[in-house]
């Protein structure tokens, strides 16, 4: 099948590649000249384990092409997948303009049926801008598909080739069979492709991360009672995943859920709520949960400090929302350091993938260790705020040595409490009992 994918992000690569992969012809279109030449010549823009190699091959067998232009670029397709950005406005609102700025090109320019699919997220409704943009200037026909992806960061080559489902929206047969066709082979394991109305696929994904960010936050809630009732949070949520209504996963509490995708979409559907006028209570709790337990970690810090944090110098271990991304988007971790900072105190950081990023948006404000080793001379106690596997089974002994008191403040609950006291480390970690010196 011949597809256009427009923009190019996080989103739009993914998908184009991973379309390309099963023998479409697939387009990309973007804006950023600078962009598009850099991945025709092959350099991957974004850092997604497993994407360059499909991207490589895809590019070099001739089923991956990339231009600035629209009208080339959609001429011959028979399906286009608008991946572009929708940041939240002032109002907390998806900004949709970028997604209607396109429609309206798209209906200048299309002389043939073409199905448009909305693969941005964005707010119920949405589905009907678009095909109102397109029709006003529009001589074809056409079909507008709301079909939102679930992509997580760092796996998102494998959510998209083997997908737990596909969620279509369309009230078109015509446009249904070609979507159907175009996924058949994502979904030969037997995983559903779910066809449903437009509206129902555009609240789907809001649903999906609203849910999956309020299991977090009630996990980080529960883990803040086992700590005032002496329980381990470790025992609980194994007690209460294995009950397969609750499931295993998505029950690790920490200091708090970041990245491009859940803040932005709670706080959206909070926000189409209010405009629907229902005050929808439990996602508030959900976002003002998960604003405190960035800073969890903060006042175990200070109580450990007693002197006050002024002087004192941390070495922070991870930067990135969550492991294997180089994404810090309402990272934990910048809050952490701001709030050191605050303080008086210097921070040391390291992360093995998301440092550059960092040094763009806090500059001087800390220094950056090489080596995950180095980044502990000269402190007084190590901070984990993302749990990366490099961190998991670090060398004790080392770590020991160089602080200069034997102190870790995980927010990832990387390592056994017991261990930690066997060890001698003032450790303290999220829901369970602290090892004390
Ligand atoms: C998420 C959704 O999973 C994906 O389906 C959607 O399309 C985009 O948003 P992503 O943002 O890449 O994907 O990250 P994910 O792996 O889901 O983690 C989100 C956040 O929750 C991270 O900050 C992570 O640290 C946190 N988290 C996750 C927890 O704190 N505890 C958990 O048990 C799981």
């Amino acid at each position: 099948m011949k597809i256009t994918v427009v923009g190019t992000g996080y989103v739009g690569l993914v998908t184009g590649t991973c379309f390309a992969e099963t023998g479409n012809e697939v387009t990309c279109v973007d804006i950023d000249v600078n962009k598009v030449n850099k991945l025709s010549n092959g350099q991957v823009t974004i850092y997604e384990p497993g994407l360059e190699k499909l991207f490589e091959r895809n590019l070099k067998e001739g089923r991956l092409h990339f231009t600035t232009n629209l009208a080339e670029g959609i001429k011959d397709a028979q399906v286009i997948f608008l991946a572009l950005p929708t940041p939240p406005g002032a109002d907390g609102a998806a900004d949709l303009s970028f997604v209607l700025k396109v429609a309206e090109q798209l209906g200048k320019i299309m002389t043939d049926y073409k199905v448009i699919v909305d693969k941005s997220t964005v707010p119920v409704g949405t589905a009907d801008k678009v095909r109102a943009a397109i029709a006003q200037n529009c001589k074809t026909e056409f079909d507008v598909v709301s079909n939102p992806e679930f992509l997580r960061e760092g796996v998102a080559v494998d959510d998209f080739m083997k997908p737990d489902r596909v969620v279509i929206g369309t009230g078109s047969e015509r446009a249904r069979k070609v979507m159907g066709e175009l996924y058949a082979p994502y979904v030969r394991q037997g995983n559903p492709i779910l066809y449903m109305d437009e509206k129902s696929a555009e609240l789907t994904k809001y649903a999906a991360n609203s849910f999956l960010a309020t299991k977090i936050s009630f996990m980080n809630e529960i883990a803040i009672l086992c700590e005032k009732l002496g329980a381990d949070v470790d025992m609980v949520r194994r007690g209460i995943g294995s009950d397969d209504r609750i499931g295993k996963r998505f029950l690790f509490p920490g200091i708090g859920y970041g990245g491009s995708c859940f803040p932005k979409d709670v706080q959206a559907l909070v926000k189409s709520s209010a405009d629907a006028a229902y005050d929808f209570k439990i996602l508030n709790a959900v976002m003002d949960v998960n604003e405190k337990q960035k800073l969890f970690l903060l006042p175990k810090i200070k109580s450990y400090f007693k002197d006050g944090l002024k002087g004192k110098h941390f070495a922070l271990w991870g930067l990135a929302f969550k492991p294997n991304t180089d994404d810090i988007r309402e990272a934990p971790a910048l809050y952490i350091i701001d709030a050191l900072v605050a303080e008086g105190a210097t921070v040391s950081v390291f992360d093995p993938e998301a440092m550059a990023p960092v040094r763009q948006v806090v500059g001087d404000k800390v220094t950056y260790a090489e080596h995950q080793y180095t980044c502990l001379d000269n402190a007084d106690a190590l901070i984990i705020a993302t749990e990366w596997s490099v961190f998991r089974t670090p060398d004790f002994d080392k770590i020991a040595h160089t602080l200069k008191n034997k102190a870790i403040f995980d927010g990832r609950n990387l390592f056994e409490v017991e261990r930690m006291q066997e060890l001698g480390f003032h450790y303290e970690s999220v829901g369970r009992t602290a090892s004390k010196l």
